[in-house]
């Protein structure tokens, strides 16, 4: 990808509903930290792919084509290119069925859905202390939970508006660490000895606004109190995976960089 196509995947995002290709920042944090590729056709480009890899593990982050070439080639030469190494891959599935098609003939497999919540939060957790710290001593929290590097994540979330970390200690232990941005939490981590539903609930306790929005693996434990609690799926992704164990299903994911 070269500056210049930075328009055209936009309206290329923008045709596919899609937000994230169409900020500049979501483009330039994957460029410099990952891979953007875009596919032409005729001269001009008809789709684009991010992919991030890490520790032998390709995760692809986007694939999208322009809706006149939907079913055109595009968008499984993208992924010639993007997935042409070894090592275990792991992606999050539109409900478009050429997508799943593609990323089964990939070597991925059906997971566990992802789904896209809203909710109402609940009210503050009285075992757990949640509290709004600067994002990226978040990150720093991350890495002491679980050794994972999350700071250029963490750095790019930072630039969403009204971003802030989020850490939720049990005493004056930190046991889940994450990102917030007005009306979303964007990602949370438990510790592995901890209870992601009482982090969460915890974490949730921190937002003011009445709806909140999340993306929730299919088995995280705080799928069924929520649904109790009359929070909606508004939509959901499919996780897809080389291998079962590449994701935890115990987190708040962002489907883009999860
Ligand atoms: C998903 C997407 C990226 C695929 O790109 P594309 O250029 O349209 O796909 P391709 O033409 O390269 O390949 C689609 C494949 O799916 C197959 N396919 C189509 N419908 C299918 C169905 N119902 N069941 C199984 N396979 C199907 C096609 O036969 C084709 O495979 P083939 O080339 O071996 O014949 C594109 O359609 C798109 O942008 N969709 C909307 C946005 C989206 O959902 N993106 C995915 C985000 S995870």
């Amino acid at each position: 990808m070269v500056d210049g196509d930075l328009p055209a995947v936009a309206e290329i995002a923008r045709a596919n509903d899609e937000p994230d290709g169409g900020d500049p920042r979501y483009v330039s944090h994957l460029r410099n930290n990952g891979r953007f590729l875009v596919a032409e056709v005729d001269g001009k480009p008809a789709g684009y792919c991010g992919i991030r890899q890490a520790d032998g593990l390709t995760m692809l982050c986007d694939l999208f084509v322009d809706p006149a070439r939907h079913g055109g080639g595009a968008g499984g030469r993208l992924l010639e290119v993007a997935l042409d190494g070894p090592g275990e891959r792991s992606t999050f599935a539109s409900r478009d069925p050429r997508a799943m098609s593609l990323y089964v003939r990939h070597g991925m497999i059906p997971r566990w859905p992802l789904l896209y919540l809203s909710g109402p939060p609940p009210v503050r957790s009285h075992v757990l202390l949640a509290e709004r710290v600067p994002v990226e001593d978040a990150g720093v929290a991350e890495l002491d939970l679980n050794g994972r590097d999350r700071a250029a994540d963490y750095a790019y979330w930072a630039t969403r508006p009204g971003a802030a970390g989020l850490v939720v200690r049990d005493g004056g232990t930190v046991v889940a660490a994450g990102a917030a941005e007005p009306g979303r939490v964007i990602h949370l981590v438990t510790a592995d000895d901890h209870d992601p539903a009482a982090t969460l609930t915890a974490a949730l306790g921190t937002f003011d606004a009445d709806r909140v929005r999340l993306c929730l693996p299919g088995p995280h434990p705080a799928l069924p109190s929520l649904l109790n609690a009359r929070w909606r799926i508004e939509d959901l992704d499919q996780h897809m995976a080389s291998r079962a164990d590449l994701l935890s299903p115990a987190s708040v994911l962002s489907p883009s960089l999860a």
